[in-house]
């Protein structure tokens, strides 16, 4: 069972919004998660009474509550909004959730969650130097860890590559939408880490989203100098890197 002192990790999705206490020890869930679908139209309003009757759905569990937001966060407020709704930009997330919810919330970009929960508890657990963690869905999310430290809100799918915002071409949404063979995505993934590698020079990339759950398909085919592995926490980064961070009092 959960305890109060767990805080409560949620992750806001295009499709679901999916939310369980974390087990701080174990990097996993401590109760079962629950799934609630996003509303068509997904702004903070909306969304805050969703985070309502989710947290209803644990009453048990009173620590913190970490969210996870696809876009620029500081300081509790949105900054941008490239696949979710314009309302949220400007938005103190922060103050609104937690004057609905009675909870003391924090919101922190999707892609830095994830690239918490992996440099504490998944891929690359125990990795020093400077991990970048990309996940590949709709847009292209980006985390920058080093010796464990994120360094947040680095924003990497819009890197202009080649004239093109770079997740308009080569994030998972893109292969689908065109209908790309695998190879023709690895192709687009190559140029794009390859950026990533000649600004950065990191240690290590973890490669995130939903398709990593079909990483050999397309990872062996990336052609750059520098490890690149999968995602080891997949759908369960967000709600436990939201967790993490919210339990560590936000940023
Ligand atoms: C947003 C990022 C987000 C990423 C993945 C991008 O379009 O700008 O904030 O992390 O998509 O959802």
């Amino acid at each position: 069972m959960a305890s109060s002192a767990q805080p409560f990790g949620i992750d806001f999705g295009g499709t679901g919004i999916k939310g369980a206490p974390v087990d701080l020890g174990t990097g996993d869930f401590a109760q079962e998660r629950e799934r609630i679908s996003t509303p068509d139209k997904s702004t903070p309003d909306n969304i805050a009474e969703i985070f309502v009757e989710l947290l209803a759905k644990f009453p048990d569990c009173t620590g913190a509550v970490g969210v996870t937001v696809p876009g620029v966060v500081r300081h509790g407020v949105v900054h941008s909004a490239a696949n979710i709704d314009k309302a949220w930009i400007g938005t103190d997330a922060d103050k609104l959730f937690t004057e609905a919810t009675g909870r003391e919330v924090h919101v922190v970009n999707d892609a830095d969650a994830a690239g918490l929960a992996e440099v504490r508890y998944g891929a690359a657990k125990g990795r020093s130097g400077l991990v970048i963690v990309t996940t590949l869905g709709t847009g292209i999310g980006s985390a920058l860890v080093h010796d464990g430290v994120l360094v947040p809100n680095s924003e990497l799918g819009h890197l202009e590559i080649d004239g093109h915002d770079a997740e308009s071409r080569a994030a998972n949404s893109a292969r689908t939408r065109e209908d790309l063979s695998w190879k023709h995505w690895a192709k687009r993934l190559t140029t794009y880490y390859r950026t990533l590698e000649m600004l950065f020079s990191p240690e290590l990339f973890v490669v995130g989203g939903g398709v990593s759950k079909e990483s050999e398909e397309f990872l062996p085919l990336i052609e750059i100098d520098t490890e690149i592995i999968p995602a080891q926490l997949l759908n369960k980064a967000g709600v436990v890197g939201a967790a993490l961070y919210a339990s560590e009092g936000g940023g």
